[in-house]
């Protein structure tokens, strides 16, 4: 038995913020975006739009295309770092959104590794438990937390959802491994100082802009250019399979030249890697679900695909996981 993706979902918000914007915003350029990170466009969510809405949209589609309803859930997890509020957690609002009333809910904080936490944690669930149908979403809204003063980070993301359903079936689809990991030595490097309680909120806070996504771009760098190949490696590994194996390579979408440093490293061809920060940027949790959604749609995943995803983000996280493509 293993646990199958049976249905999937994206939320996007409509609004394109393009680089040609962000030349009138801050102290940059189309090219040094575009040169330094692949990215040309990402979506932006308004206000009064909640992460929990995006979610909700992409949590919908997800539940509708698996062909269950809402009630057959067992548990729904939310992956994202910028929540509607600190509690209640944004999966019990997506729950009574949906309708949901027989899913616990919890959400999941592992920065942009969180939909590939969220995938482990279901694979389990699903398989250890009596527990037919988990629900994960990876839903961000983080231009709410950028620094539109600070270059170094307010040209890298945008917003989005993407959702999975997953269920149990033979062993033809499906999960085959996965693997994850953290670094919390490293989480000085990506974090958003202020709000919490180790720096509650005060006019102080508001005023030195705690409350921003700080970053060290250079030190995410090294780690993430280091660490897909190695979780790759491992993830095929565990499962019995290689890197010529892979079909489908779908790498966290946070900077072109990582990605192609792992491609390189591991002789995966562009035809084989999911690529789309040029148009969304880096959507955190939401990356490897809306890159999945989309090539589904495209008819560039196909049933019997050995597909490998992998993220790292804050804390720091990292995780990997390899799937058979297709569901039962
Ligand atoms: N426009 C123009 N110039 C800029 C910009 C900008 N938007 N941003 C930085 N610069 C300048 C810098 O000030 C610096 O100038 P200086 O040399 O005069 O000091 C110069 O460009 C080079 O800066 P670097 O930081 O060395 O640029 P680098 O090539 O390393 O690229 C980047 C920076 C894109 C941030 C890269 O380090 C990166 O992608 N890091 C990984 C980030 C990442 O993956 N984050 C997501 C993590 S996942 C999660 O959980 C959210």
């Amino acid at each position: 038995m293993r646990a199958q993706i049976i249905g999937l979902g994206y939320g996007l918000p409509e609004r394109r913020l393009t680089n040609q914007d962000l030349e009138k915003m801050v102290d940059t350029s189309d090219k040094w975006i575009v040169e330094r990170s692949g990215i040309r466009e990402r979506r932006i969510a308004d206000q009064p739009i909640k992460c929990s809405d995006l979610a909700y949209q992409a949590a919908e589609m997800a539940v509708q295309r698996a062909g269950i309803s809402a009630q057959q859930l067992d548990l729904i997890i939310v992956a994202t770092s910028t929540p509607d509020m600190f509690f209640p957690s944004t999966a019990c609002i997506v729950q009574d959104l949906l309708g949901a009333t027989n899913a616990a809910a919890f959400d999941l904080s592992a920065g942009c590794t969180g939909f590939v936490y969220g995938l482990d944690v279901a694979h389990k669930y699903l398989l250890a438990d009596d527990c037919h149908y988990v629900l994960v979403i990876g839903a961000e809204i983080i231009s709410r937390i950028l620094d539109y003063e600070d270059r170094n980070t307010c040209v890298l993301f945008g917003d989005g959802a993407g959702a999975a359903v997953l269920g149990k079936g033979s062993d033809a689809y499906g999960i085959l491994s996965s693997v994850l990991g953290a670094d919390g030595s490293g989480a000085a490097h990506l974090s958003m100082p202020a709000g919490g309680t180790a720096m509650p909120a005060s006019l102080e806070t508001v005023q030195n802009r705690l409350h921003f996504l700080r970053m060290n771009g250079n030190e995410i760098f090294r780690f993430a250019s280091r660490i897909t190949s190695e979780i790759s490696s491992q993830v095929l590994q565990k499962a019995g399979y290689t890197y010529s194996d892979v079909d489908i390579f779908v790498p966290h979408q946070a900077n072109i030249r990582i990605i192609r440093t792992a491609m390189k490293r591991m002789n995966i061809p562009a035809e084989k890697t999911l690529i789309n920060l040029d148009k969304y940027g880096n959507t955190s949790a939401a990356c490897i679900p809306v890159a999945l959604f989309e090539a589904e749609q495209e008819g560039r995943i196909k049933a019997g695909d050995l597909v490998l995803l992998v993220a790292f983000g804050a804390g720091l996280t990292y995780g990997g996981v390899l799937l058979r493509w297709g569901r039962d």
